[in-house]
């Protein structure tokens, strides 16, 4: 059956040319009463009142909200091992950037990961996104960086396209060569950018360039020869920045062209206004900051500033063990000043963006993949308020309604 209709539904149709910012950040596209009609994997018409029978499969939405998935615009998804102990650290007061910088965190989980085969890694990626399917989630970004090697990195990269291929989830690729400093080699941040970035782009074409800059792991220095490796490939780059230090990278990254800057919970009121008026989109990683140590970008001053925002859930073994982008939505709400149709906007439409797939997932568009969510309630507010909350009522990824 490849025709599916939604009939009877509150549409929050979520479209747009570009990312939503300013009032837009606001605005759902509602439709009160309407229909999505799917074909062939696709979104082929949507529209108010009640549609024509087809033949195909209807479903009576009783009235409740009908919306684009969910779309996670960070997300790491790929690794071997696990960091328990760790958490127990952190829990007994050691900061995570300690924890990197004794050799543990993020180069924990990279000697896992070397460890770990292919065929491993792309079951680990699977399951995640298994699960992140289930909680209404229909694209996801899928970083590499637990390598800091070429063979690793690439075997992460590999895996995650297995895992992609067997899953209804669109899975956008970033390899995240520049996610720390290997303790045996100080240099890699240099070969990175000057030899295997260009490598990398003829291998794995369509990934993006990601890089983590902060103290313990690369300078602004490092990290913008990076940035100006992506845009000499030809791809899109993005920056984790403003984590725990604000050391001027999401100023150098907004000037260098990158596509977003991640983080932020350190940024200052000067960076604040700086990714405001660029057009790098804002990325909030509220999870990191609630496993962490509380602190939260400023959703609030960015929103108010004109940045366009996106949420992600940030999953991985350490800073942000969960792969609920609705609990993100939910924190970025509850502790970082975000209305709850700002955090719907953020992790539909603007994420979409954020990944590089604005024109194929996000919003409710004849010709856009067929990736829709119908909640449980009449009021979208629902998704966001609530917290460990049963999954939607239905899912659609590329036109089928998943089971189970
Ligand atoms: O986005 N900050 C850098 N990278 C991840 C943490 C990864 C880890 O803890 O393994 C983050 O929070």
């Amino acid at each position: 059956m490849d025709r599916l209709t939604i009939r009877n539904a509150r549409l929050l149709t979520l479209g747009g040319s570009g990312p939503a910012r300013g009032g837009d950040l606001r605005d759902l596209g509602v439709i009160d009463r309407g229909f999505v009609r799917c074909a062939a994997g696709r979104i082929e018409r949507v529209a108010a009142g009640d549609p024509e029978p087809d033949g195909g499969l209807e479903l009576d939405a009783g009235g409740r909200v009908c919306m684009p998935a969910l779309v996670d615009a960070h997300a790491h998804l790929c690794w071997g091992g696990d960091r328990w102990d760790e958490w127990d650290r952190l829990r007994a007061g050691t900061p995570w950037p300690e924890i990197l910088a004794a050799g543990g965190g993020i180069l924990s989980t990279v000697r896992a990961t070397r460890a770990a085969g292919e065929d491993a890694l792309a079951e680990g990626v699977r399951v995640r996104l298994q699960a992140m399917a289930r909680l209404g989630v229909g694209a996801t970004e899928a970083k590499s960086g637990y390598g800091l090697e070429p063979e690793t990195e690439a075997r992460m990269l590999r895996a995650i396209a297995t895992a992609a291929e067997r899953s209804p989830v669109l899975v956008q690729r970033t390899f995240l060569g520049g996610h720390a400093i290997p303790p045996e080699d100080p240099a890699w941040p240099e070969r990175l950018a000057r030899e295997v970035i260009p490598d990398f782009a003829r291998r794995f074409p369509g990934i993006a360039i990601d890089a983590f800059c902060e103290r313990n792991a690369l300078s602004v220095e490092q990290c913008r020869a990076v940035l100006e490796a992506a845009r000499l490939a030809g791809l899109p780059s993005r920056l984790h920045t403003d984590q725990f230090t604000s050391m001027g990278g999401a100023e150098m990254a907004v000037r260098a062209g990158a596509r977003s800057v991640d983080h932020l919970e350190a940024a200052t009121a000067e960076t604040v206004r700086v990714v405001a008026a660029s057009n790098a989109i804002a990325v909030m990683l509220p999870c990191s900051g609630y496993a962490l140590d509380g602190r939260q970008a400023p959703g609030r001053a960015l929103a108010d500033a004109g940045a366009a925002i996106a949420l992600g859930s940030n999953a991985n073994p350490g800073s942000a063990p969960t792969v609920d982008l609705r609990f993100a939505m939910h924190l970025a709400v509850r502790h970082a000043g975000l209305t709850a149709a700002e955090a719907i906007v953020a992790a539909t439409r603007n994420a979409a963006f954020a990944l590089g797939l604005g024109g194929q997932v996000g919003s409710l568009t004849p010709g856009m993949h067929a990736n829709l969510i119908v909640l449980e309630d009449r009021d979208e507010r629902s998704l966001v308020h609530a917290f460990a909350a049963e999954p939607p009522r239905h899912v659609v990824l590329g036109g089928r309604v998943l089971q189970g």
